[in-house]
């Protein structure tokens, strides 16, 4: 299949282009376009056999639920049942934003855009690319991070040409995304609400408005100095085709474990996933993440490092660990769930 890639102004968005993509969305394709979080890859949500395409491209196991991307608050009475206070209070909050909120479905919503579950998880996005897209594309979008499963997922178009270009009609190309991790996915059908995924609104900003747990999972706590039990699908989920070596600790112990594995990988083609505090540290083949005293660049940079050391052919790959405050916990749930090994230094 031939895609049609347009490049678009996420500032300015010229909606005579928006309406191409939205068209494409409308006839039951596939369009990948950018959120604020990472690139999605749309369907209408209300039409199961363009939904399951989604699935097909992305080689998505049919049990994962997708997200319904919505850009007029109303539609949540419509995809969800029992729509609790609190959520319309996060809505007012954090929307247009990275937060994905899961309630109870109504029939409308097909079994495949929730894998067969009774819920049904719901964002309104913050890029006006995305919103745009579903206002004009009049239903609401299902749309999965817009990478071949397993793998870092998209924040720039051109991560998404490599993955899925030539399987799909469309992408958008609407330049960096500016928060890099995806939203924070929160389930609001239990008591207290669980924090399933940790995204681009943090534990501490939704702790403020409303008594919330973080899910064990969310965490991923892998045990410290032994691979995952499975490296498949369980842990590795935005892994680089390299292996990753996560390296937890103290900032000066963390330094001299990551010379010793140097030393001891002589000879492999290592990438090593630094900071501007700790670069200096470090031989050649250093990239520097961002700055440790500001997460959102760590975040914005961490999915493209690890597609720019796979691109560079190299063999290992060994990354410091984060503060789980703040940001960082999703940028250590990212960082764990990609990791090969996770070492305490
Ligand atoms: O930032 C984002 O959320 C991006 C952009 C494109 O919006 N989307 C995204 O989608 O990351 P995806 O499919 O890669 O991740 C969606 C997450 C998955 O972990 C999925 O299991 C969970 O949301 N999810 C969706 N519906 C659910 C439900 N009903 N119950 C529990 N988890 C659900
Ligand atoms: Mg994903």
């Amino acid at each position: 299949m031939e895609t049609r890639i347009i490049k678009i102004d996420q500032m300015n968005p010229d909606i005579k282009k928006i309406k191409i993509a939205a068209n494409i969305i409308k006839k039951g394709g596939l369009v990948a376009f950018p959120t604020e979080t990472v690139y999605g890859l749309g369907a209408n949500s209300l039409n199961s056999e363009a939904v399951l395409k989604i699935f097909k491209v992305k080689n998505r196991p049919a049990d994962n639920p997708l997200i319904n991307h919505i850009a007029n608050k109303e539609w949540i009475y419509k995809l969800a049942e029992k729509v609790p206070e609190e959520a319309i209070m996060l809505a007012e909050t954090f929307w247009p934003g990275p937060l994905t909120m899961i309630f109870k479905k109504r029939k409308i919503v097909p079994d495949v855009v929730t894998a067969g579950l009774k819920t049904t998880a719901i964002r309104m996005p913050k890029n006006k690319i995305a919103l745009n897209l579903i206002k004009y594309s009049q239903c609401p979008i299902a749309a999965p991070s817009a990478n071949t499963s397993g793998r870092p997922s998209p924040t720039m178009a051109e991560h998404v040409i490599h993955d899925i270009c030539g399987k799909i009609e469309c992408i958008i190309d609407g330049g960096k995304t500016n928060i890099g991790v995806e939203s924070t996915v929160i389930d609001l059908t239990v008591h207290p609400p669980l924090l399933l995924r940790p995204g681009g609104v943090t534990y501490e900003m939704l702790k403020e408005f409303i008594d919330i747990k973080i899910h064990p999972a969310a965490k991923v706590m892998i045990k410290f100095n032994e691979k995952p039990a499975s490296p498949g699908m369980k842990y590795r989920h935005y892994a680089p085709k390299a292996d990753l070596i996560l390296v937890e600790g103290e900032i000066d112990d963390m330094i001299k474990k990551i010379q010793d594995i140097c030393v001891e990988n002589r000879g492999k083609k290592i990438g090593i996933i630094a900071t501007e505090e700790t670069k200096e540290f470090y031989g050649n083949n250093v990239r520097i993440i961002g700055s440790r005293k500001d997460m959102r660049t760590v975040a914005v940079n961490l999915f493209k490092i690890l597609r720019d050391f796979d691109n560079e052919g190299v063999d290992l790959i060994v990354s410091e660990g984060f503060s789980t405050k703040g940001l960082g916990l999703a940028v250590m749930n990212r960082l764990r769930k990609a990791a090969k090994t996770v070492i305490k230094a």
